[in-house]
């Protein structure tokens, strides 16, 4: 299976953000991924279901949507009637992981869990049956343009442990600090799908960043 590119449209042109997801679709993004930021569980502001809304106009990719907010599930149903297709919550922010997860699962949305670069692959092993993706933070959440950090490689291949051990197939994604320089050896430690903001958005030829990826990851 190739690895999948999820741009994180965090980085990009906001007043132009239709043309921008068009334009990272063209150039072969897999996923639009959406970072849903509320000033409370990380200090950074970002957008809500009605921009999501906007973005399903867009695009018919599927829309990987990251909620780095408190209280998670009282939007569970906003955000799936906005679009996402993918709706991912982090462990930290879920007392009740079990039965958001369930609840997502309701509203025909894929289940996806987050962890922060500090929290344990083994807190969510109770609940990675009801789980389709697991992404795992390479930076602390909360803006983009930070730097990757470097432990995560090893995080990622005791979630691949811990994916065999349960016969199991969620998807490992990364999020935080991946580009064209080290893309390449995440992917070879097992992430499936790689979320990029800075790395796509500010480079100047979308296509051609698109070709680099491609040619360094499997
Ligand atoms: C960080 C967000 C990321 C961010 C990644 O809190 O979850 O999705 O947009 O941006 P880069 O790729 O610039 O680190
Ligand atoms: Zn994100």
């Amino acid at each position: 299976m190739k690895t999948k590119i999820a741009p994180s449209i965090l980085a990009a042109d906001f007043g132009r953000l239709a043309a921008e997801v068009e334009a990272v679709q063209e150039a072969g993004a897999d996923w639009i991924h959406v970072d849903v930021m509320d000033g409370h569980f990380v200090p950074n502001l970002s957008i809500g279901p009605p921009v999501i809304e906007a973005i399903r106009q867009a695009t018919k990719l599927p829309l990987d949507v990251h909620l780095m907010m408190t209280n998670p599930e009282r939007y569970i149903g906003d955000f799936a009637s906005a679009g996402a297709d993918h709706i991912l919550v982090h462990q930290e922010t879920c007392p009740h992981l079990h039965a958001v997860l369930q609840d997502i699962r309701k509203h025909k949305a894929r289940t996806g869990v987050v962890l922060n670069p500090a929290t344990p692959c083994d807190t969510i092993s109770e609940v990675l049956e009801e789980v389709d993706i697991v992404l795992l933070m390479s930076v602390n959440p909360g803006f983009g343009g930070q730097q990757f950090i470097e432990s995560t490689l090893s995080k990622i291949a005791k979630l691949q442990k811990q994916r065999q051990d349960l016969g199991l197939d969620f998807e490992i994604e990364v999020d935080g600090g991946v580009k064209v320089g080290n893309a390449g050896r995440i992917s070879e430690a097992g992430a499936d799908v790689l979320v990029i903001g800075t790395g796509i958005f500010a480079s100047k030829d979308y296509a051609s960043t698109f070709a680099e990826l491609r040619r360094i990851t499997a």
